[in-house]
C-alpha cells in the first residue's frame, strides 16, 4: 500500500473536534434539521440540493456508546478530506472528485450460500434496519488514525435479513465498479472491484458494524457512500466502502490487498502493535489533525470484546 507522511492532516490537536463542541452539534442539528449542516466540505450538499440524499432525514440516529465513547473526536473536515479511496485515485484528496458517484438508486446484491438470493435498494434496507450511531477508533496501516462517529446499524441484523445457510463461513463484499466515474478502476494494475471479506462469526459480532451515515447525516461520498463496512478493531482497508455484492461463501476470499502483495496484506488483518508491517512499524500511530504520535492499542482498544473471537486461530496469521 502506498504511503505518503507530508499531508494536510498534519495540524496541530487542538484543531479536533473536543467532544463538548460535537455533542452540543448533535443537539443544535436535532432541533435545526438538516439545512444547519451544509457546511462547506465536500458532500456537505443542502437538503435543498436536487441531489438531495432521501435518507436524510433518519439522521441523527439514537446514539449507542455500548463500546465506549473514545476522545478527541476528529474533526468532519479532516475525516472527510483525508480519505483512501483508490478508486478515485491513490492519494488522499479524492473528496470532490468521489461527489462524482451516484448514490441513488443503488441496489446490493445478496448471493451465494443464502436460503435465497436477492436485491435489495438501500432505502428498502435502510427501512428495515436498526439505525444507531456509535463513536469508533479507525487505525489505518498506514499508522494514521481517526476517531468519528458513524451512523448505520450491526453488521448481523443484515447477516440475518440475507439468511445465509449453515455451509457459508465467510462473507465477501465488493464496492461498486464503474470505472467511467471511478475512473481509479480503469488503472489495470489493481484487482478491482475492491473486495474484502469477513469470517462469520467476526460478522455476526456486534462490534461490526455497517456504516450509512457519519457525524450525524448520510455518509458521505469519499467515505464510502451509500454503505461500508466498518471493524474497528481491524486495519482500515478492510473496512470495504460503497457496497454493492455481499456474498455468503465457504471459501476464504482474497482481498483487494492480499491479491496485490499477499507478504504484507493478508486476510485477517488484527490491530497489533507488536506485529509490524513490512515495511514499517505499527507500535505508534498520528491521530488525523494530531502534531504527536501515540501507542497503538491490541485489536485497536477492542481486545476485551474480540479477542476471543480468535482463541482456537492461534495458527493464523491474525496480524496483516
Ligand atoms: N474501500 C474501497 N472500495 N477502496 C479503498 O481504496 N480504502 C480502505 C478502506 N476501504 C478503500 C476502501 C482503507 S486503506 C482505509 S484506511 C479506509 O477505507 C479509509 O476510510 P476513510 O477514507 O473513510 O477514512
Amino acid at each position: 500500500m502506498l504511503i505518503k507522511r507530508n499531508c494536510g492532516w498534519e495540524i496541530p490537536e487542538r484543531q479536533a473536534t473536543p467532544e463538548g463542541l460535537w455533542m452540543n452539534r448533535r443537539e443544535l442539528v436535532r432541533g435545526m434539521g438538516l439545512g444547519a449542516m451544509a457546511l462547506a466540505v465536500p458532500g456537505m450538499a443542502s437538503a435543498q440540493n436536487k441531489d438531495a440524499d432521501p435518507s436524510a432525514g433518519l439522521y441523527p440516529a439514537r446514539k449507542n456508546d455500548k463500546y465506549g465513547a473514545p476522545t478527541p473526536v476528529t474533526t468532519e473536515r479532516l475525516a472527510t478530506t483525508y480519505n483512501n479511496f483508490y478508486e478515485f485515485g491513490t492519494d488522499k484528496s479524492i473528496s470532490r472528485d468521489a461527489q462524482k458517484l451516484q448514490v441513488r438508486p443503488w441496489t446490493i446484491k445478496v448471493s451465494g450460500l443464502v436460503e435465497k438470493p436477492f436485491e435489495i435498494a438501500i432505502d428498502d434496507l435502510l427501512a428495515k434496519m436498526p439505525l444507531e450511531e456509535r463513536v469508533y477508533r479507525h487505525r489505518c496501516v498506514e499508522t494514521w488514525s481517526m476517531i468519528v462517529p458513524w451512523s448505520g446499524f450491526a453488521m448481523k441484523s443484515l447477516v440475518e435479513l440475507c439468511k445465509p445457510t449453515g455451509d457459508a463461513k465467510y462473507v465477501v463484499m465488493q464496492t461498486l465498479h464503474k470505472p467511467a466515474v471511478m475512473l481509479g478502476q480503469k488503472d489495470f494494475l489493481y484487482p478491482w472491484p475492491y473486495t474484502e471479506g469477513l469470517a462469520m462469526d467476526e460478522a455476526m459480532h456486534d462490534l461490526t458494524f455497517i456504516a450509512t451515515g457519519l457525524y450525524g447525516k448520510p455518509i458521505h461520498k469519499q467515505n464510502g457512500a451509500p454503505l461500508r463496512l466498518v471493524a474497528p478493531w481491524k486495519y482500515g482497508f478492510k473496512n470495504v466502502k460503497s457496497i454493492v455484492s455481499i456474498e455468503f461463501s465457504a471459501k476464504r476470499p482474497v482481498s483487494f490487498w492480499e491479491k496485490l502483495q499477499s507478504s504484507e496484506y493478508g486476510f485477517w488483518a488484527n490491530v497489533n502493535p507488536q506485529v509490524p508491517h513490512a515495511r514499517w512499524s505499527q507500535a505508534t500511530e498520528k491521530p488525523l489533525g494530531s502534531d504527536q504520535r501515540v501507542p497503538t492499542q491490541l485489536y485497536n482498544g477492542y481486545a476485551e470484546f474480540v479477542s476471543s473471537l480468535y482463541a482456537d486461530r492461534k495458527a493464523e496469521k491474525l496480524f496483516i
